[in-house]
């Protein structure tokens, strides 16, 4: 395996940015700290002649990339950005989806690694953060849509909270009370976020948080329509529905549908992706749009920014989102 600028800066016990300010001999330095570069770069053998050259010559260089569904147009939007831009720099992608199961996300990490993978692409990884961290020291890696703030991890991810927040206050504003939340599966960070985001636009608005009005699901629309049966159950069913991902929402109005109520009438629903089934479905549905191309191609930037070791790149970024109001919510009337 070839060694990294983040060896070397492990090596010399300083960052990346001044591992690579050493080597490009730009700003000042103090002696000492030059010197522990130059003898790590001497000791680790590291030739950033023949790392830029990787990235310029056209032999097929492999990128692996993991995502949890690829099914789900938002990883195959994601994806799909990301190895076009890949592809003009020469790299191909290997892609492994592990259907969520952080065990199969381990065997992929292994198969990358021994195939010798320039870089690996964790995408909403299942792993927990310790092997991310393990695997951050041993090869180039990027995070996507997956916060780990405390650490040098190159990262592109989404401000969660933030995002369910403002779906949430939608349904609010709307005069809706008994507002329902299908949540992600328990090991994905993002659900706790999306979770934190719909309580606490409950609690500012001073709406109890009811535990009967949350269905686990797993972010698949199979579970939209399992929260619906769960909801009918209720002896009051919600008026409102928050689905923390897009597919969810569609399940839950697919059910909704089946069992002959309307939406928006009988439920105003919000998702959260906005992939681009959202604005095809009947009734288009309210959702939160992240900017899935972008993260793609920002991931894929990224890596090269720090191969090339760019000192100016932004490590970990959070992009922004936006609430699309379309035709699956409406004000509360029901009496
Ligand atoms: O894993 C599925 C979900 O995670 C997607 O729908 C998207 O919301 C991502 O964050």
């Amino acid at each position: 395996m070839r060694t990294t600028l983040k060896d070397v800066a492990r090596e010399a016990d300083v960052s990346v940015m001044t591992v690579s300010r050493v080597i490009h001999k730009k700003e000042y330095i103090a002696s000492e700290t030059r010197e522990k570069v130059e003898a790590a770069l001497k000791r680790l053998k590291y030739n950033p002649n023949m790392n830029a050259r990787t990235l310029v010559t056209k032999k097929a260089d492999f990128l692996g990339l993991i995502v949890p569904d690829i099914s789900n147009p938002f990883f195959g939007d994601l994806v799909k950005a990301g190895e076009g831009l890949a592809r003009k720099r020469g790299y191909s992608v290997i892609l492994g989806d592990s259907g969520g199961d952080p065990e199969v996300e381990k065997s992929y990490i292994n198969a990358f690694r021994s195939r010798m993978c320039d870089a690996i692409i964790l995408i909403a990884p299942r792993v927990d953060d310790m092997l991310i961290r393990e695997l951050n020291k041993m090869v180039p890696l990027v995070l996507v849509d997956r916060q780990m703030p405390d650490t040098d991890i190159i990262q592109v991810s989404l401000e969660n909270k933030d995002g369910a927040f403002s779906a949430v206050e939608h349904l609010i504003g709307l005069g809706h009370k008994k507002i329902a939340f299908i949540k992600g599966p328990e090991n994905v960070p993002n659900t706790h976020r999306r979770e934190a985001g719909y309580t606490e636009a409950l609690e500012k608005s001073g709406i109890p948080y009811d535990p009967l009005y949350t269905f686990q699901g797993d972010f698949t629309r199979e579970t939209g329509v399992l929260a619906f049966d769960a909801f009918a159950t209720l002896p009051e069913m919600p008026s409102a529905v928050f689905g923390s991902n897009d597919l969810m929402a569609f399940g839950f109005i697919q059910r909704a549908r089946e069992k002959g109520y309307s939406i928006p009438e009988d439920f105003s629903v919000v998702g959260f992706d906005d992939i681009y089934l959202s604005a095809l479905i009947d009734p288009p549905l309210t959702t939160v749009k992240y900017p899935i191309v972008e993260m793609g191609i920002e991931a894929i930037r990224k890596l090269f920014d720090s191969l090339e070791s760019k000192a100016s790149f932004t490590m970990n970024e959070q992009l922004r989102h936006k609430l699309i109001i379309r035709k699956s919510t409406k004000p509360f009337s029901r009496s």
